[in-house]
């Protein structure tokens, strides 16, 4: 239908046909990124699950592969990972060479447990080991696995949830095949109802050294509605994991990046993110027919500190500037309170803005009124229809917002619209990041460290981009816009 093609994304990527959840088996060959993926090829609904497969040299360029691991009489194959076993540690290959291994999960109504499968041409097939289920513990909610090599102790480590449980249960094993309890982690942070996808990896800290950061996706029950995904900064042992203290961190503060699953086998251990960019509140209804479920751009990790000192997590989108086309002129230094600036989008295209803004001091003499003492400087996407996409910082409190719900193309109760997130509290200015591709909308503030993903439906093109200044004026003091190149046949 018209809206499978308006609402397809140029730059992200999504299945041809089907619904396409989790990302999984995110690794690095050695020449090609292998993105797995939850997915039904039959109906644009969860079920049937397989690993639908797609490769690239950019992670932004992806091929279509063939499906890599169906579902079998054992159950749907869920989410998991792949690892390359470079020293054929696991004795499972024919040559010292070694290859990659998938570990994922095998559901059916009554169980849960993880099997591993090897694949013999880099990634395209998997053949199941002979001795599946590699662990079970006789549980229906015990998935997602995900596995790393630990350089100390030479073994490799699993993370894997206890769903409803609330726990992160840790795993060592030195052939892939056997493995030996070490740890729980949890509950902690969310309650929410179900753990799920769990990923832990060394992410570097911004002016030396490195953290551990343990991922975990928690649905429903996030504080924005339905699926989120929260992390813990701590030390990981070799057994067991410490969170340096008692608070969690939201990947999001918006409510569509979901399952969220690093990469493995990467050069110079680059920490790279892809999250499944959408919730499971609406996934199954979203307004298009024959295609659901979209990634989010790569995003490279690393942990930064805030205004407080804290460490925190900051996302930025990979590589992204090797797609831009040629900029958009839109000269703007500075906008006097109560007015704005316009510009067009060309249509069809997904686009990048990227600001950084100063909102001035609210003159002292202007009387109160009913703006207060703040300035705010908003950022709309629009067209003629009326309908509005909208960005917006209130200088007095640091605070950003996002609010959706002024699009018209898809309404449902779960959909909310309205989103925010401190930036650095009594600072007037900001930078941003904006990237609009058709149905998806990523935003990278504060260097990085407030992100937020929304699903978004308008119904019609949004044709401008107008810049507002209320209650004071701002200097706008770099913007660049860039319509990016489609990588997505
Ligand atoms: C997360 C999740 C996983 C599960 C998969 C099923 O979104 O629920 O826990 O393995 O999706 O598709």
């Amino acid at each position: 239908t018209e809206s499978d093609i308006f609402y397809r994304p140029t730059i992200h990527f999504t299945p041809t046909i089907g619904f396409m959840n989790d990302p999984n088996g995110l690794v690095f060959d050695g020449t090609n990124f292998h993105l797995y993926y939850q997915y039904d090829p039959f109906a644009p609904y969860a079920g049937h699950v397989h690993w639908g497969h797609a490769t690239s040299n950019d992670l932004l360029h992806w091929q279509d592969q063939p499906i890599a691991i169906p579902e079998t009489k054992d159950g749907e194959a869920f989410t998991g990972c792949a690892v390359i076993d470079r020293t054929n540690a696991s004795g499972l290959f024919e040559n010292a060479q070694g290859g990659m291994a998938a570990l994922y999960t095998r559901a059916s109504s009554h169980r849960q447990a993880q099997y591993l499968a090897i694949s013999h041409d880099n990634g395209q097939t998997f053949t199941e080991h002979a001795h599946n289920p590699v662990l079970d513990i006789g549980s229906n909610s015990f998935r997602d696995p995900q596995v790393i090599f630990h350089e100390p102790t030479k073994q490799w480590v699993m993370v894997v949830a206890k769903s409803r449980l609330h726990q992160i249960a840790f795993y060592a094993s030195i052939d892939l095949a056997h493995w030996v309890h070490l740890s729980d982690f949890g509950p902690s942070g969310l309650f929410g109802v179900d753990y799920e996808c769990p990923n832990l990896i060394e992410v570097p800290l911004e002016g030396g050294g490195r953290r551990w950061v343990l991922f975990v996706s928690v649905n429903p029950g996030g504080p924005t509605g339905g699926s989120i995904t929260q992390y813990f900064v701590g030390e990981f042992d070799g057994t067991r994991f410490i969170p340096d203290d008692t608070v969690i961190g939201l990947t999001d503060f918006a409510k569509d990046a979901y399952a969220m699953q690093v990469y493995s086998n990467m050069p110079q251990d680059e920490a790279v993110s892809i999250a499944w960019l959408g919730n499971w509140q609406y996934c199954q209804e979203l307004p298009t027919q024959s295609w659901r479920g979209a990634m989010t751009l790569p995003r490279t990790m690393t942990l930064k500190r805030d205004f407080a000192g804290w460490i925190r997590l900051a996302q930025t989108p990979r590589h992204i500037e090797t797609l831009r086309g040629t900029a958009i002129p839109f000269a703007t230094r500075r906008i006097a309170a109560g007015s704005s600036a316009q510009v067009a989008l060309p249509p069809g295209t997904a686009i990048e803005l990227a600001m950084s803004v100063t909102v001035d001091e609210r003159p002292h003499d202007l009387p109160l009124g009913d703006k207060g003492r703040t300035g705010r400087f908003i950022i709309v996407f629009g067209n003629e229809q009326g309908e509005t996409l909208t960005i917006g910082f209130d200088a007095f409190s640091g605070q950003l917002w996002l609010d959706r719900n002024d699009l018209k193309g898809f309404a449902q109760p779960f959909f909310t619209g309205q989103f925010s997130t401190v930036l650095n509290p009594d600072d007037r200015h900001f930078d941003i990041r904006v990237i609009l591709d058709a149905s998806t909308l990523e935003i990278f503030a504060n260097g990085g460290l407030s992100v937020g993903t929304a699903l978004i439906f308008p119904a019609g093109p949004l044709d401008f981009l107008r810049l507002e200044a209320s209650g004071a004026a701002a200097t706008v003091e770099s913007l660049s816009l860039y319509p990016l190149k489609k990588t997505m046949p």
